[in-house]
This record gives C-alpha cells, structure tokens and sequence, in this order.
C-alpha cells in the first residue's frame, strides 16, 4: 500500500502536529484537532472505484465498513487494525415510517447493528487501532453508556486495560451489562456524564490513560464510516437530509468532515443538509443555535429518558457548529413525548431502536411538520442504537409507568388464564387484524 501522510490540526488556530503524538487538545489555544489527510495524493488513488471494488469484500479489513475506506479513515498497516468487523449496517424503509413521518422518500441507517449494538464500534476501531499504533496499554473513556460497552469489547479484544467512567444510576441497564461483561473496570461516578468526562480528561493527563472518547479525534475518523457506507449503498447519489441525534456530538462532527472530504476528492458534488436533533432538556446546540451560535450555551442540569444523549457540555460543540454551517444545516429539539411516540413507531415498523436513536424519527417528523424539510425531500437517519440496550423505557412506556408520558402506541401484555376458552375471550375484546378466529 502507498505511503499516505496525515498529521494532527487545530481546528482554531492551525498548529499543526504529529500523526502519533498523544494530543487531544491544541497546546497553544485548547481547541479541538482534526486528522488531515492529503487530498491531493489521495485524489490519484481514485478511491471511489477501490471502495466500490471492496464492496462485500471478506477480506481482512476490508470487511468492515470503516476500514473499507481506510485511505480516507486512517491509513495504517493492516496488522495493527482491530476490527470485529463493524458496519454493513442495513438501510431501511417502511410505509409506516413513511405516514408517520410525512416524508415520500425516506431511508433509516441501523447503527444499531454493529458488534456492540451502537454507532460507536465504528470510531472504536480505529480509536483502539491508535492505541495500539502507539503501544498504549491502559483506554479509558466516560460515557453514557454505549461508548463504554463499545470500548469495552474493542478494549478487551484488542488486550487492553480497560477504565470506564460513568454516571451513576443514569445508564441503559444493557450498557452497564456490557461494560461490566466485557470486563472493563467501571467507575460509578456520583455526578452526570459532564462530570465523569472532565474527570477521565484530568485522569487521562495525569496516569497516562489513552482516552476514546470522541475528543479524541481518531475516534471521529472512523465515524465518518457511517455516512461513506450510507452514500455507497446509494450509489454514491446524494440525499437532500441526513439527520442524526446530537449529545456529545462527536457523531455530526465526523459527518460534516467526511461529507467535506468526499467533495475535496470529487466523489460527491455537494453535502446533504445535516440536520442535529438534540432533547428538549438536553439542548445546548439547539440552544445556542437559536443565537445564530453567537452564544456557546451550556446545559446545567441536563435531563432527558433517552439517557444516551444527556449531555449538557458537548466536547465537541465547535466542530458541530461547523458541520452545520458547512452543510447549510439545521438544529432541532423534540420532546420526551415526541421521542418515546417516535419509538413507538419505529419498533412498531419491526425496526426497532433505543430512545436517543429515535430522536431522529421525531425529529425527521418535526421538520416536515415545521416546513424545513419538504415532504419531496430524499432524507435519510441514523439509528444509532440497538432497540435491546434500554429495555427500561420500552417496557415502562407500554406499561403505562413512565411520569408525564402519555403512552399513544401502547402495546401491553395481556394477563391470561392458561385455556383456550380465555384465549378466545381476550380475543373477541380486541382482535389483532392479523388473528382470525375461525370457529
Ligand atoms: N445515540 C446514541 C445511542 C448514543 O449512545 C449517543 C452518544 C448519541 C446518539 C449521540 O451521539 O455523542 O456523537 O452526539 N453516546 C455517547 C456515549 C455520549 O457515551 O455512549 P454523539
């Protein structure tokens, strides 16, 4: 494989650094790094075809949906990749989505699929891959549950000391499961997740702990796998929407650079509008979006059912802000009503997804009601998590137990004696279109 040069980048001030040394802040002004690539010399790789040639490829690591793009992610040696393999994730449509939405064209990417049930296994290989190019032994990272379970698996897979920090009592019971069967050491912080984050910052510095989090801008570079693959499975034509949701908004980040970088080598002409849906109570780039982002606000206090996107302090609020502004986009908030409805729908079309992920769907809703996105609009949204890892706020809302919510799209169990006759009653009461009682 050609050599390809990359280097570390402040985002503000430009300082430049080297690809392999351990940065995750700019030692000149703190601002964010971005992985540069050189785009002049990858441009004569004519990358489109290679990508289309590995297409369904079983070869190691072009199996993977991250490291299929691996010119344009991070170009390493191959025996340095840990890979489960992650991506070929399914894109989805559904009439019923369809009605709920008011879209005519949409199409749901289920990051949900990947190896640990989340979007996050894509920044997670290359993130452990880093680590691993730099002989690093202990990862450590704070989270709201699914990077956690994520690097966990990736961590212990790839022989790793594994060191989590999460807040306490405020996970998706499936990803503290995970975290904590994998084998990672978890933390229980007493605070919220912006908590636990300054604190495994202040701890990677100190004890030499290689943090993943999405501050960490490798982590980012394997996002970007999400949006090469969705645009691949679309023939490389572009959509007029992808919406996501935002919490930390590491995932809107990487999508606004890779959009940038496939324009940069002529794969696509232009971006698809990017719009970010944050909770109502967990809004700080909806809220200083408000201002035009002329105000960076923060949230407090933040709180919100879809535990994964509760974050009041995104680290990676600036490269966000770019994103939009890059893609001519959008910043939406909805309601906890609004999500867990949004949900209901989307399980209820046999998708299936956790509460943060469908944030996307009322979102998508919110926009067309609202206008902003045409109901003739080619949009697309990521699911970013498995419908298993909260199993909490799906049976609570069907059962009616959640505080304020009303359940619209109930589907509660029915209580039975164990006899046909009773069968039949129950039945009779309210009869599934699908069962037809023959006698
Ligand atoms: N959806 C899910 C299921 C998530 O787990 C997250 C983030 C997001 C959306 C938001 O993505 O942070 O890139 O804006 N979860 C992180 C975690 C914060 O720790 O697992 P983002």
């Amino acid at each position: 494989m050609i050599k390809i040069s990359m280097h570390q980048k402040c985002i503000k001030c430009g300082e430049n650094y080297p690809i392999n040394q351990i940065i995750y802040k700019c030692k000149k002004c703190g601002n964010l790094l971005d992985i540069v690539h050189d785009i002049e010399k990858l441009k004569e790789l004519n990358l489109k075809e290679l990508f289309n040639k590995r297409w369904k490829s079983r070869q190691f690591p072009f199996m993977s949906g991250v490291w299929r793009y691996k010119e344009i992610i991070l170009p390493v040696e191959d025996k340095f990749i840990i890979s489960r393999p992650e991506g070929n994730t399914n894109l989805y449509s559904s009439k019923n989505l369809l009605n709920y939405t008011g879209c005519k064209w949409l199409r749901l990417k289920h990051e949900g699929e990947n190896p640990t049930g989340s979007f996050k296994d894509r920044g997670m290989t290359t993130g452990v891959t880093q680590a691993n190019v730099l002989g690093s032994k202990v990862v450590a990272c704070a989270s709201t549950g699914n990077t956690s379970a994520s690097l966990a698996a990736y961590g212990k897979f790839g022989g790793f000391k594994v060191i989590i920090f999460i807040p306490e009592g405020k996970i998706a019971y499936g990803k503290l499961s995970q975290a904590l069967a994998y084998g990672g050491m978890t933390f229980q912080i007493r605070g919220n997740f912006d908590d636990a984050m300054a604190l495994v910052q202040e701890a990677s510095a100190e004890l030499n702990l290689y943090l993943l989090n999405s501050v960490n801008a490798f982590r980012l570079e394997g996002q970007k796998g999400i949006v090469f693959e969705l645009l691949q499975q679309l023939n490389w034509e572009v959509p007029d929407w992808l919406v996501c949701p935002g919490g930390n908004l590491g995932n809107s980040s990487a999508f606004g650079k890779g959009f940038k970088e496939l324009e940069e080598l002529g794969i696509i002409s232009s971006p698809p509008r990017v719009a970010i849906i944050q909770a109502e109570g967990s809004n700080p780039l909806y809220l200083s979006y408000k201002t035009d982002f002329k105000e960076h606000i923060e949230v407090d206090n933040p709180e919100t059912i879809a535990t994964a996107i509760k974050i009041g302090k995104p680290v990676n609020y600036t490269k966000a802000v770019r994103t939009v502004r890059w893609t001519n986009g959008t910043v939406e908030q909805v309601t906890e009503q609004e999500i867990l409805d949004a949900k209901a729908q989307v399980d209820g079309a046999g998708i299936g997804a956790e509460p943060a992920s469908c944030a996307t769907v009322a979102g998508i809703k919110k926009l067309i009601d609202t206008g902003v996105i045409d109901r003739k609009d080619k949009v697309t949204g990521i699911l970013t998590g498995n419908l298993l890892k909260d199993p909490d706020a799906t049976v609570n809302y069907h059962m009616n137990k959640i505080p304020n919510i009303k359940p619209t799209y109930a589907n509660k169990p029915i209580v039975i004696d164990a006899n046909l006759d009773a069968l039949k009653r129950a039945l009779k009461k309210s009869t599934p279109e699908q069962v037809q009682i023959v006698k």
